[in-house]
């Protein structure tokens, strides 16, 4: 259903090539004024804030901040005027991204939440509202609705660096095109399984994996790691490429299982570079990477290519 998910989700806030929020009730002065955005969110939703983060840093130059919920209630947040927070949950009912939303509205801050459940608690309680259009999310691992949230902070991102200024109409435009190619590469990646069902059998027995990224890919990896302890019960856990090296390194030994995401070109160098440093402890390597990240075939036993 992901293909499906994702296209309705960007159909929702596209509308013949315009970016239009206006049913979520987010103004576009409000927008444009915001100096700062608080992302609070559990588990694989904080994942997506952490790439948001990214993305809308990149895009407009705006500081992003992302809390575990958890800890954000815990922890006396300094939240500035003129910032805006922004929940992100599948279920719009996890309590303590609830008690987020609550503690940034009696700080007096506005809030937009990400949320797939229509009329949820936090969608009620939240100043605007971007739903995601997964559907019912049955699995208890959330897989199309992260790839929905996925879809919609990006328009999100497009939206606000347009509000901004940052972007011209035309790298909108392209961008927005560039979005809805991702059903598509979506399906092809559904498609994968003799590519995968090699690597799994070989993962199949581990007692620990480690993912490793960088940037967006390490984002990405924490969700790669929740997601497969979370449905295979192997542990497994993601580093960050760069901070490896600064203890956890010391867990690779003969035949350690490490997955390395390559999605970016500009990082790739050093992240392969942190790929031998583990080769040279005896780790077994998978790749997942772009195709066109050049990679030595002989450093991953199984390397994945994605569109
Ligand atoms: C992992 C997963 C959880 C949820 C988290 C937040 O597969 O499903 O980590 O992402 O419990 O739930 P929501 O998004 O409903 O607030």
């Amino acid at each position: 259903e992901q293909p499906q998910a994702v296209k309705d989700t960007l159909a929702a806030y596209v509308k013949e090539g315009k970016i239009d929020f206006s049913e979520g009730g987010l103004d576009w002065k409000e927008l444009k004024e915001v100096t700062r955005f608080y992302f609070v969110a559990c588990g694989s939703a904080y994942h997506v804030s952490l790439v948001a983060k990214n993305v809308i840093e990149d895009l407009t130059e705006i500081p992003v901040e992302c809390d575990v919920a958890s800890e954000f209630r815990y922890r006396n947040p300094k939240l500035q005027e003129g910032g805006m927070v922004v929940v992100i949950s599948q279920s719009g009912e996890t309590a303590d991204s609830i008690a987020a939303l609550r503690l940034a509205k009696e700080k007096g801050l506005p809030v937009l939440s990400i949320v797939n459940v229509l009329g949820s608690t936090i969608a009620r309680e939240s100043d605007h509202v971007l739903y995601t259009c997964a559907g019912p999310e049955i699995s208890v691992a959330t897989t199309k609705a992260y790839s929905c949230q996925l879809a919609a902070g990006y328009i999100f991102s497009l939206l606000l660096a347009k509000a901004k200024g940052k972007i011209s109409k035309e790298e909108t435009r392209s961008l927005t095109e560039e979005l809805f190619l991702l059903p598509g590469k979506i399906q092809q990646c559904l498609s994968f399984d003799q590519e995968i069902l090699p690597m799994a059998k070989e993962l199949k027995d581990a007692d620990n994996i480690f993912f490793l990224g960088r940037g967006l890919d390490w984002a990405i990896s924490m969700e790669g790691a929740l997601k497969l302890k979370e449905i295979s019960y192997i542990h497994c856990e993601s580093y960050s490429s760069g901070e490896l090296k600064h203890g956890t390194i010391s867990l690779i030994e003969k035949g350690s299982p490490v997955i390395g995401l390559l999605s970016q070109e500009e990082l790739a160098g050093k992240s392969i570079s942190n790929i031998h440093e583990v080769r040279s402890r005896g780790a077994k390597c998978f790749a997942i990477r772009m195709e066109d990240i050049t990679i030595e075939e002989e450093d991953f036993a199984h390397n994945l290519i994605v569109p």
